[in-house]
């Protein structure tokens, strides 16, 4: 049975600035706390950073006539706030105004339309040295940041995202230390959860200020989609748990204007919260147009006397530790990162998103999965080249089919950006993992098709599934 999409449904690929761009010296540019983060000998398996990545600071051309030919309408991209704002307390740096203009502009006349990612990860490292996202000042200065893009970039730009995956920058960053600025601190995670909701709010309020309602404003959130792994009570009470620290910290605030008090009970052996002032949650609970979700995988979740955590992952000890939450080990066939694939829980929680925010349209702002790729001659193929990835091409289909499904049972999505366009610099893990659809081969810095892009081309050219 094919599917057909609604006829104004949004299909686009999706990459970040730190991940894809390099030029970290230039036109500017100071470091970001990636930067100081990669230069710690241990951090990045692969020991690499994204000083080079895919060049795309140099060869956006190239990578929009890619999207023309993929037929994408859309494509997500980030600003790196330190090329915007490379000094404490300077000035605007218009060589940096001047490239995302240069890049939003060739997008505009490709008939692609940019969806901006205000933050995803790379912060300029002068705000880490006076605390990062654990200080508030770090929202107040995101939202002056912001006010600059709304006023330079004004209608150039489709959507707004303010934050791309807050759990990330809060819980990797200061929890557990997988990602920059890599701090053990549960209190300072919670303390960063807060200032990234109010750096949420503000950034809203910014681009609305300069913009007005016309602006179309986002936020992603990387929901976890925790599966109690049977009916029984503690299994029910842990999944509820586990979703009460990783989600409902940032959906409670943002979209409903309050923190759940049982986030305050669970975590009061970490922090009081007095770093919430008044009128903070007000601030980020500004109407948003779009709900972005990046979907990869599931965690299943256990309650007390059951099996053991499984701490074999990145997320191990991100959180702070709640009482009769057992994370199991993943099962079936899992993707180069070690995640499992389970396209029917992204169906499910669309359709519960939609059922709890009814006028919130949901956008998947990233999903895909990294493979271990090997390149083929195909004399047919640009270049001679091609990868066969029949796994990403059947991961790409089952999650497109299980948004499908979620539609016909009422969701309401709005678009689908594959992550990623390419493969690029995957943070911790280097340039170890591929999720590109498109293949990047690091020594010439060819741009290599993959199956997955071909299959991805027929899916936007047919609308359907
Ligand atoms: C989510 C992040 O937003 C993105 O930067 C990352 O590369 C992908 N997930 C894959 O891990």
């Amino acid at each position: 049975m094919t599917f057909t999409f609604p006829k104004d449904f949004t299909w686009g690929t999706a990459t970040a600035s730190y991940q894809v761009e390099g030029a970290i010296h230039e036109d500017g540019r100071t470091a970001s706390i990636w930067d100081t983060y990669c230069a710690v000998p241990g951090n990045i398996l692969d020991g690499s950073s994204g000083e080079f990545a895919c060049d795309q600071y140099h060869r956006y051309p190239e990578d929009i006539k890619l999207m023309q030919e993929l037929g994408v309408e859309a494509y997500r991209l980030s600003v790196a706030w330190p090329r915007i704002i490379p000094e404490y307390d300077g000035p605007v740096n218009q060589a940096g105004i001047d490239y995302y203009k240069r890049v939003l502009e060739a997008l505009r006349e490709a008939g692609i339309k940019p969806a901006v990612t205000l933050y995803h990860w790379d912060l300029p490292q002068y705000l880490e040295d006076r605390g990062g996202w654990a200080n508030r000042e770090t929202a107040l200065r995101f939202a002056d940041y912001v006010a600059v893009l709304a006023h330079e970039f004004g209608d150039l730009v489709d959507t707004w995202i303010t934050l791309n995956e807050p759990w990330c920058v809060a819980y990797l960053g200061y929890g557990n230390g997988a990602h920059a600025p890599g701090l053990h601190d549960h209190a300072k995670a919670l303390a960063a959860v807060h200032h990234l909701n109010l750096a949420h709010g503000l950034a809203v309020k910014a681009i609305r200020a300069e913009l007005g309602e016309k602006a179309k404003v986002a936020v992603t959130l990387n929901l976890a989609a925790n599966i109690a792994e049977t009916d029984a009570p503690e299994d029910i009470a842990a999944k509820r748990r586990a979703d009460l620290i990783a989600n409902e910290v940032f959906l409670g605030p943002m979209l409903d204007g309050a923190y759940d008090p049982e986030i305050f009970e669970a975590t009061k052996h970490v922090t009081d919260w007095s770093f919430v002032q008044d009128g903070d949650v007000e601030i980020a609970h500004q109407p948003i147009d779009v709900l972005g979700f990046n979907y990869y995988s599931t965690n299943h979740v256990r309650g007390c006397a059951a099996a053991a955590t499984f701490e074999g992952d990145r997320h191990a000890n991100a959180m702070p530790a709640q009482e009769c939450v057992e994370t199991l080990p993943p099962a079936d066939e899992l993707t180069a990162m070690g995640w499992n694939q389970e396209p029917e829980a992204l169906t499910a929680m669309l359709v519960e998103l939609s059922r709890r925010w009814p006028d919130l349209p949901v956008m998947i702002t990233e999903n895909g999965s990294a493979w271990e790729d090997e390149v083929s001659e195909d004399p047919t193929a640009p270049g001679g080249l091609i990868v066969h990835d029949p796994k990403r091409v059947a991961y790409l289909e089952a999650h497109v089919k299980a948004v499908a499904a979620a539609i016909e049972a009422g969701a309401n999505v709005t678009g689908y950006f594959a992550w990623s366009l390419l493969d690029n610099f995957e943070w911790a893990l280097g340039y170890t993992k591929r999720f590109g659809i498109i293949r990047v081969d690091y020594d010439t810095q060819a741009r290599i098709w993959k199956d997955s892009a071909l299959r991805f081309r027929q899916i936007v050219q047919e609308n359907a599934i």
